[in-house]
């Protein structure tokens, strides 16, 4: 059963997913502030443990406007686990990110590492991590994982649901495969001056699959007593270049990147990736596809759906 209020999706990616798993997506288009309708949710449905993964997410758009975001991520949590509260639901896997670490000594991410945001976007996810640490120490009931993605990348391997951003792609992938496709004439990489291998800044970029699986072993191996808050990386744990990525998706794709350099932006890090020992400890769980495999997968996604989610209506699929 999914909750969303489209302010940044359709229904159509839960339409596929439904035809892929051969099990019909209930889904209630609702903001999850509205809290006497969602309260209407949970007593309608049997609801054992919840997948929080609403939000804004643009660390610019949150730096123009904190109150849209503070109101939106941090007002949805707390609507969200007040009626989590109230209908006796309190097994959570909260969506954080690894934008709660900031500017930080070492490159390699380890949860024991103080957290310092840089932006606004980072401090709704720690407050809302702090909110459910402190719900988690209220109540032997509440059984709460925080996890922080890296660079979340790639598609589903069947080519049927995958990334479609409204607009200007923000995030590297997309847009590459949106040059490669020919939708846009040009990457620009920010940076070849950072203290890098080639200049390029490093991310640790984890498949989307891999990722969808570390909720599942979240959900399957979260400690039984409650009280239980911890904040886990999921990544894969190590960094790749952004020429890396170039060169990774030419190969998938067989077609060439034209991409031109351009000075850093402010408040990008040179490098940094994860440290996910205590993902793989507590649930088992590790990242199994690489970044060959992300880029091979994105570009099926991409043929498949050049419109995006609109292909279905353009007869693309
Ligand atoms: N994609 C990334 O790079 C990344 C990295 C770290 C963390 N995250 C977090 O992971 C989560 C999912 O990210 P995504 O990339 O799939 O983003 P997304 O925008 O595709 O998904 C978020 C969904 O939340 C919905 N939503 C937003 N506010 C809502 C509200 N008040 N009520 C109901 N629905 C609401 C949106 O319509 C959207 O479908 C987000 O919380 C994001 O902050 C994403």
């Amino acid at each position: 059963m999914v909750v969303d209020n489209l302010s940044n999706s359709s229904a159509e990616p839960l339409d596929r997913v439904s035809r892929l798993s051969g099990s019909k997506v209930t889904f209630y288009e609702l903001d999850l502030r509205d809290i006497s309708n969602l309260r209407q949710v949970f007593r309608s449905e049997a609801i054992e443990a919840v997948v929080h993964l609403a939000g804004l997410k643009s660390v610019g758009e949150s730096v123009a406007d904190p109150i849209k975001y503070y109101d939106n991520n941090v007002g949805s949590s707390v609507a969200l686990t007040t009626v989590m509260s109230s209908c006796d639901v309190r097994t959570l896997v909260f969506s954080s990110s690894a934008t709660v670490y900031g500017q930080a000594d070492s490159p390699e991410y380890v949860e024991s590492m103080a957290v310092a945001p840089a932006n606004p976007y980072g401090h709704t996810k720690l407050t809302i991590e702090h909110l459910l640490q402190d719900l988690a120490g209220s109540s032997q009931h509440w059984r709460v994982c925080a996890l922080r993605y890296f660079n979340p990348v790639g598609a589903d391997e069947s080519g049927a649901i995958g990334e479609d951003p409204v607009g200007v792609p923000a995030n590297l992938f997309p847009y590459i495969a949106q040059v490669a496709i020919g939708k846009r004439r040009c990457l620009t990489v920010f940076g070849n001056d950072y203290a890098t291998r080639d200049g390029t800044a490093v991310r640790d970029y984890i498949h989307v699959s891999d990722l969808a699986e570390g909720h599942l072993a979240a959900l399957q191996k979260m400690p039984p007593e409650g009280n239980f808050f911890s904040a886990f990386n999921l990544g894969v744990g190590h960094g790749e270049s952004v020429l890396d990525v170039i060169r990774a998706f030419e190969q998938a794709s067989g077609v060439a990147i034209p991409y031109r350099l351009a000075a850093r932006r402010p408040g990008d890090l040179a490098a940094y990736w994860a440290n996910p020992a205590k993902a793989h400890e507590l649930f088992g769980w590790r990242a199994k596809r690489g970044l060959q495999r992300a880029c091979e997968d994105t570009w099926r996604w991409q043929v498949r759906n050049p419109d995006g989610y609109q292909s279905a209506a353009n007869g693309s699929v």
